[in-house]
């Protein structure tokens, strides 16, 4: 594909429209030439993958770093891939990530993933195996098996620096709710609650299999936007863009969506890393998509801030949230949605993503003058930039996402079998007491689609 050549001074623009408010991790430290982990050059040659809806963000971000050159576009959609090379003319654009990978494998270090969520892992994996740093929107996986095997191939590649797109993890207020618990701010930790108004009419859950189809518009690769998943015909609005999140083969449903954003912050305070069970109350889960809305609960073993005691996480979504009261806070306080409550024997912390700072309530009333922990300025995108030339810790280094992606995987495969309690054996990854949810551990890969650290 021949890519235009316009005269765009790439840094002045995006200085100007983003980095000024990008603060790196490290800031304070002068920048240096790229000698960190790779070694190889002054600069982080990126190429970023999904470049259209969040990925036109992801793509600007990690551009305004000072030392990252764009080498790559990727998109199967020509329209969002035009788009971004007017403002990268000297990257390479391709429709086909493989390609990019056979083709232009040298030219960079770095891949951004920002493709809809069956994508991810197939992509990411190809990137590790390649010793490529990654940046891969969240949910980081689409099954169990995904996020077990990705965090197994991070750890063996200490050259990489890998960050899941949870920006909001690096925000003050969530930063500042994490030290509050690790320094232990409500006593002992009793149980956690996430709530999200997701799907909220944004893209359909609890229906059928769109059916029908529709002629696929020219600028779209539809075999390429299926990927890995099984083949079903286009359809206008249904899927691409943005509506695929529904759908079992290509999205994760309302919890894989936001729990990440919501629920990250007690997740990584606690290590809650062990899930044993899962269960789902939903009525209207169909063969092909989530719930429209649904609790989920899900427990863990027990930790050392528990007191060894196993830890209950109840998730709702589409619209159910808990009671104050069942939050230990006082019944006439009005609770937003798209947040989570961790409540311990001493206090409930109240964390909402976007909104900041964090609330702690003690017998039920909010503490006013509550002095909230110094916290360094973070932006994401930067700190993965900076760790692949620095080996800094990221925020959500796929260490700690393949984590937290792999319960929340198990949350919705739960929703495929509502009302049934599956019990999880994590270190054999299988359910021993029924077994019919072992087949949903993993999807295989449409033929002709294997993948490298996946398919075996
Ligand atoms: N961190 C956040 O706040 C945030 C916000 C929105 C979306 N997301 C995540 O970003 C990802 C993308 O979501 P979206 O809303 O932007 O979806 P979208 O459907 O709007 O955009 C996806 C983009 O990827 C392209 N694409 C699809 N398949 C591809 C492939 N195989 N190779 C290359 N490009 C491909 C599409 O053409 C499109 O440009 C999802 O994983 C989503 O969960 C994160």
């Amino acid at each position: 594909m021949k890519h235009s050549k316009r005269p765009v001074n790439r840094r002045t623009f995006l200085r100007t429209s983003l980095g000024a408010a990008a603060v790196g991790p490290l800031a304070g430290m002068a920048w240096k030439p790229y000698t960190g982990r790779g070694g190889r050059a002054e600069i982080l040659r990126v190429a970023a993958i999904g470049v259209g809806g969040m990925g036109w963000t992801d793509l600007r971000q990690v551009a305004s770093h000072p030392a990252v050159e764009i080498a790559g576009l990727c998109d199967v959609d020509s329209n969002n891939l035009g788009r971004a090379e007017e403002l990268f003319p000297d990257a390479e654009p391709f429709r086909d990530w493989r390609e990019l990978f056979d083709k232009h494998g040298n030219s960079f270090d770095a891949v951004t993933i920002s493709t809809p969520d069956h994508m991810h892992a197939p992509i990411a994996m190809t990137a590790l195996m390649a010793n490529k740093s990654v940046y891969c929107q969240k949910p980081l996986t689409h099954t169990i098996y995904e996020s077990r095997r990705l965090r197994e191939v991070a750890s063996r590649k200490p050259i990489v620096a890998t960050q899941m797109g949870t920006q909001n993890a690096s925000r003050d207020g969530k930063l500042q709710a994490l030290a509050m618990l690790k320094a232990g701010a409500i006593g002992e930790l009793q149980a956690i609650h996430g709530w999200s108004d997701r799907p909220a009419g944004w893209w359909p859950q609890g229906q059928d299999r769109p059916a029908g189809s529709s002629p696929v518009p020219d600028y779209l690769d539809w075999d390429g936007w299926v990927g890995v998943a099984p083949m079903r015909p286009y359809k206008a609005d249904a899927y691409a863009p943005f509506k695929w999140r529904g759908i079992r083969a290509f999205g994760c449903g309302a919890l894989g969506d936001m729990a990440c954003h919501i629920c990250d912050t007690p997740i990584q305070a606690f290590k809650l890393y062990t899930p044993t069970s899962a269960i789902c109350e939903a009525t209207d889960a169909t063969e092909d998509m989530f719930p429209s809305k649904e609790r989920v609960v899900i427990e863990f073993k027990g930790v050392k801030a528990s007191g060894n005691k196993p830890v209950k996480l109840y998730w709702t979504d589409g619209g159910r949230m808990p009671t104050p009261q069942e939050l230990n806070i006082r019944a006439d306080y009005s609770l937003k949605q798209n947040t989570v409550a961790v409540i311990g024997s001493k206090a409930t912390l109240l964390i909402q993503p976007e909104a900041g700072t964090p609330l702690l309530f003690r017998d039920g009333d909010p503490v006013d003058d509550l002095k909230l922990p110094d916290v360094p300025k973070q932006n994401h995108w930067h700190q993965w930039v900076d760790a692949a030339f620095y080996g800094n810790p990221t925020q959500s280094s796929f260490g700690f996402a393949g984590r937290m992606c792999e319960t929340l995987c198990l949350g919705s495969l739960a929703s495929r079998f509502p009302n049934q309690m599956l019990a999880y054996d994590a270190k054999k990854m299988s359910f021993p007491d029924f077994p019919e949810a072992d087949k949903f551990v993993r999807t295989d890969y449409r033929e002709g689609w294997a993948v490298d650290g996946l398919s075996t």
